[in-house]
């Protein structure tokens, strides 16, 4: 796999109406491929569809799955298979690189979107995926719909592809598919990737349908985690919650008479799109308006989709007591938030959008000066290009998410630094910190400790800095995102070969 031009995006493609609409999804794909043909599914497609009729609108999705699979599809072709975001039904085909890529979107009722998306999805997996219980809401009509839904997508699964196609199911909302798609094709070759960190088994027991979320993600041939530990806690919940014989040095699981392997594979970005676009003419006159706009030269900064699991309200009492207690940086330093507009029909998004926007009017309240604004909220989502200039302008990356699955930004940022500098304070707690040791590691629930460890940063001196973000950017060129899908897709064709 190669993937050249970030700008040139399939996300970009779209908004730039170069989607040809094909036919209603009643039709049927033109034959596949005789070689094996990359199929992904998930729930997340790189587009959304809104509205009907006339008001029918489509914009670009942001998260770490669809822009990684834009990427990865956007050169190699293939199918991908998606929720549409909406009711709409569709069958698009964007112009790929050197490749066919059709994206099939399926369409959901609204009781399927209420129990299966909001319910089940992101108000029991999601918090319980990010350890942490007190917020899970179990429903028994949420689980019925998980089924259903999961159930539409493997009979798509089923009659779109044949079993030489290699099918890659990605994450939470779709971990009854592999078994589904098995059952109604055995021989299929299957992968699943799990985007979110896996919980410890104490915790993941708590689930109400444990037993049936595992025998669902078994049905794959291989499955892939962002980290060690993640795959480990799998290995055990398997072990102890299905009994089965799990060998954990070599990942493997036994399952009746199938070998279902799993195994880390940290998920890496096009590091070069990254410091190409990172370094071009258009982001540079972007980096001096920022500067002209914000009116201090150091700029801290954050990025994450508004979610709970971000540790978004930490950061900022932790930027207010850094203020408190080191008057000589006010005025010196100014901090940006954006913060992507996420989920917002569930309670628990909506009450942290409150809270965040009661921090940030205290903070710009009580700090803000005649000619200086400390924090810039940005509640909105940046293309590509746009974000960039942020992460080049900004003399520290601030993401301190409470638990992360690999935390994507944390990796934009370094790759984006093409000038060597600029500090990465990142939660101990995300995926990324696991490989990106050399930055600065934080525990974001203690605040305090944060903010002394932000002013320390910000003292960090100029050839120190330079040196981390050397040995990071080292790693974010090794680990790219072709090499990933390139181990993941050949280890799991390999899988499929020694089960046949
Ligand atoms: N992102 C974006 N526009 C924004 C903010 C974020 O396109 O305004 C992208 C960012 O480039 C990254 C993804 O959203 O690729 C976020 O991925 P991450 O793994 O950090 O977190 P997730 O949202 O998947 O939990
Ligand atoms: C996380 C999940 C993805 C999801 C993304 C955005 O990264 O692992 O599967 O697509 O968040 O969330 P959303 O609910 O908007 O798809």
């Amino acid at each position: 796999m190669n993937v050249k031009d970030l700008t040139k995006g399939a996300a970009v493609s779209v908004t730039d109406s170069r989607v040809v609409e094909q036919a209603s999804v009643d039709s049927k794909l033109e034959s596949p491929r005789s070689a094996r043909r990359l199929v992904v599914i998930s729930n997340r497609a790189p587009i959304e569809v809104i509205g009907e009729g006339a008001s029918q609108v489509t914009r670009r999705t942001v998260g770490g799955v669809a822009n990684t699979f834009v990427r990865l599809l956007e050169n190699n072709g293939g199918l991908w298979i998606a929720w549409s975001g909406g009711h709409v039904a569709k069958r698009l085909t964007m112009p790929s690189q050197n490749a066919h890529l059709t994206v099939l979107l399926l369409g959901l009722a609204d009781r399927e979107v209420t129990h299966y998306y909001h319910g089940l999805c992101n108000r029991a997996l999601w918090p319980l995926m990010h350890l942490m219980p007190q917020r899970c809401h179990f429903d028994g009509l949420d689980w019925t719909y998980y089924q259903r839904v999961n159930s539409s997508f493997a009979h798509l699964v089923a009659a779109e592809t044949v079993l030489q196609d290699t099918v890659w199911v990605q994450d939470y909302h779709l971990a009854l598919v592999p078994s589904m798609v098995r059952q109604m094709r055995p021989g299929s070759t299957i992968g699943l990737f799990w985007h979110v960190p896996f919980p410890p088994e104490p915790i993941f027991r708590i689930f109400p349908w444990r037993a049936e979320l595992l025998r669902g993600m078994l049905g794959a041939d291989l499955i892939g985690f962002h980290t060690r530990s993640y795959t480990e806690e799998f290995l055990t919940a398997c072990e102890r919650l299905l009994r089965l014989k799990v060998d954990h040095e070599s990942g493997v699981i036994s399952v009746n008479d199938r070998r279902v392997r799993v195994r880390a594979f940290p998920l890496g970005i096009a590091a070069q799109d990254f410091a190409e676009l990172a370094a071009c003419e258009r982001v540079c006159q972007r980096i001096l308006e920022i500067h002209r706009a914000v009116g201090t030269p150091r700029i801290i900064l954050g990025v994450d989709r508004l979610d709970y699991t971000k540790g978004i309200p930490e950061r900022l009492r932790a930027f207010e007591q850094f203020l408190e207690r080191n008057s000589e940086y006010r005025g010196r330093v100014t901090m940006i938030q954006i913060a992507v507009p996420s989920r917002e029909r569930v309670p628990a998004y909506e009450q942290l959008r409150s809270r965040v926007e009661e921090l940030v009017g205290r903070i710009v309240g009580t700090f803000s000066t005649d000619g200086w604004v400390p924090l810039r909220y940005l509640h909105t989502r940046l293309d590509p290009e746009h974000l960039i200039a942020y992460y080049r302008a900004a003399e520290m990356a601030l993401l301190t998410p409470l638990r992360d699955g690999m935390n994507l930004v944390a990796k934009e940022f370094v790759a984006s630094r093409v000038d060597d500098d600029g500090v990465l304070v990142l939660s101990e707690f995300a995926g990324a910190a696991e490989e990106l040791t050399e930055a600065v590691l934080v525990n974001p629930y203690d605040v305090e400790a944060l903010a002394l460890k932000l002013k320390q940063a910000l003292e960090i001196p100029a050839a120190q800095r330079a040196a981390m973000m050397r040995a990071m950017r080292a790693k974010i060129n090794q680990n790219t995102l072709d090499r990933w899908g390139d181990a993941f897709v050949a280890e799991l064709n390999q899988s499929a070969c020694r089960a046949e």
